[in-house]
Parts: C-alpha cells; structure tokens; sequence
C-alpha cells in the first residue's frame, strides 16, 4: 500500500509541476468545446512513467491516446492526467491530476492533485482519506437549505444538458443553498469529501474523471453512487457523490431512471 500510494503521490506532484510549467502553451481541439494541450499530453508520460518505473507490469487507462481504449483487470492504473482543460487553457487555477490504482476493477487507492493549491488529496481502501496529512470528512449539512452543491456539464450538450438543467431548476425551486460549475470533477468530488462542498452531480463521466475522486470521497465518509442508484463501476456513466446527512434528499432530486 505505502509504494501504491508514494507513487502515485510521486507522479501526481511531477505532473502538476508539468502542467504549471505549461501554462500559456497551444491548445488544440478533440472536439468543439472539448480541448487538448501539450499540458495534458506530457502529464500523461510523466504520469506513465513514474507507475511503470516500480511496477512495469501494470495496466495504465489514462485519457489521452490509444491508452484510454484498454480493459480495466487486474493491477490498473485509472489516470486522468490534466482535469480540468479547459480551466487550464482559459487560466482558471482549478484542474488537478487525477490517479487511481484498482485490483481486479476495484478502486483500492486514489489521488488528486491540485498543483495551483499544492493540495494532495489521497486515500487507501479502509484507511481513510486526507488532505496532505491531515484526515477529512465530509460537511454536516443536513438539509439542502444548507447545501452547496458542484455539478457538471457533458461536453456533448444533446439530451444531457437539458436533463442537467431540468434537474438544476428542481435543486434551486428546493431551496438549496447554492449551485457551483467548477469544472474539475475530480475535485469536485474531493471537495465534498474535505467538506468545502455537500454534493455533487454529474450525469455522463468517463472512468479517469472519478476514479481516484468518488473513492476519495467515500473513504472520506461521503455517500457515492451514481444517479440510478447504482454502485460506481470503472466505466462511463454518472456519479452522485453527498455527505451524508444531505444525500437522501440531494439524490432524490439528481436521481434518474435511466442512463
Ligand atoms: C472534464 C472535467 C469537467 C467535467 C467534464 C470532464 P477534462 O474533464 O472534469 O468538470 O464536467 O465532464 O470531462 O476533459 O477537463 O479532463
Ligand atoms: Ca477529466
Ligand atoms: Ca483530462
């Protein structure tokens, strides 16, 4: 466990260092809205060669690049490089470098780096979550009236966005505290582990967006699930994450039958 998570700390804080040092460079497009920088490509190598240095025959998903295409089992390595691009290319400081190692497609440990706050997120299954040293939990919001809650957009703005927005209306008209668009969902989810958030929503994540973050806020004290009330599973799909004392109220408003 001390070398899972020393490296992926190790290569989390490289990355960040990368990506601050890249600040201001091109940006090109994957998609319309959907951008890409020579921030996020090298972070991803350095990422993949800090986890290959100790351990070279472990599996690394990782964003960009054929690596995304291959199967999550046995020892994994779950890596969103740079989350947060767009953040990144317009100067926003908000976007981390998001590892999680899975045995089996189960998430044993996580990290999410935040290189602009110098703020380590990271937990070990069963062992609890910290931010740098320090152990954290979840807010003790127990109504939405007290509730801030960090939501997120799909790139593709078809049937998604208008269910995002239907569901945004619903949480305003419960009289909820306030509603955030971060644009990191990787922090998001970390920010409702450290309390600084109560909840989240997003309908339509990739697995390296959450991967390290919903297990981070789990170990945290955090509820996670996704929208259908399902377990997370390391594939695409949507991810409520609450402290507990406001998940049952947040999520029968975020809830949806179907993906
Ligand atoms: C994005 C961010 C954003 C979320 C998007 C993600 P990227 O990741 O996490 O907050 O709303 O759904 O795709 O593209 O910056 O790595
Ligand atoms: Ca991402
Ligand atoms: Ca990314």
């Amino acid at each position: 466990m001390a070398e899972i998570l020393a490296t992926a700390k190790a290569a989390a804080r490289a990355a960040g260092m990368r990506i601050l040092q890249k600040r201001g460079s091109k940006v090109d497009r994957k998609a319309s809205n959907d951008l890409i920088t020579e921030a996020d490509l090298e972070a991803q190598q350095i990422v993949i060669d800090t986890i290959h240095s100790p351990f070279p025959n472990h599996t690394v998903l990782a964003e960009e690049g054929d690596a995304a295409k291959q199967k999550v089992g046995g020892n994994t390595w779950i890596v969103d490089p740079l989350d947060g691009t767009n953040n990144f290319a317009h100067g926003v400081p908000q976007f981390a470098v998001s590892i999680a190692y899975a045995q089996d497609a189960r998430v044993c440990a996580g990290v999410v780096y935040d290189p602009v706050r110098n703020e380590m997120f990271s937990a070990y299954e069963g062992m609890g979550a910290y931010l740098d040293d320090m152990p954290i939990a979840p807010s003790c919001a127990q109504s939405l009236e007290e509730t801030i809650a960090a939501f997120g957009f799909y790139y593709d703005r078809d049937a998604l966005m208008k269910q995002t927005l239907d569901t945004l209306e619903r949480l305003l008209r419960s009289r909820i505290r306030g509603i955030r668009r971060f644009g990191s969902a990787a922090l998001d989810c970390c920010w409702v582990g450290c309390g600084r958030f109560d909840a989240y929503f997003e309908y339509r994540l990739s697995p390296w967006d959450f991967a390290a973050g919903a297990m981070i806020a789990r170990e945290a004290g955090a509820r996670v699930s996704t929208c259908e009330a399902g377990e997370l599973q390391l594939e695409p799909g949507s991810v409520c994450v609450a402290a507990p004392g406001v998940y049952d109220s947040f999520f029968n408003i975020v809830r949806r039958e179907h993906a």
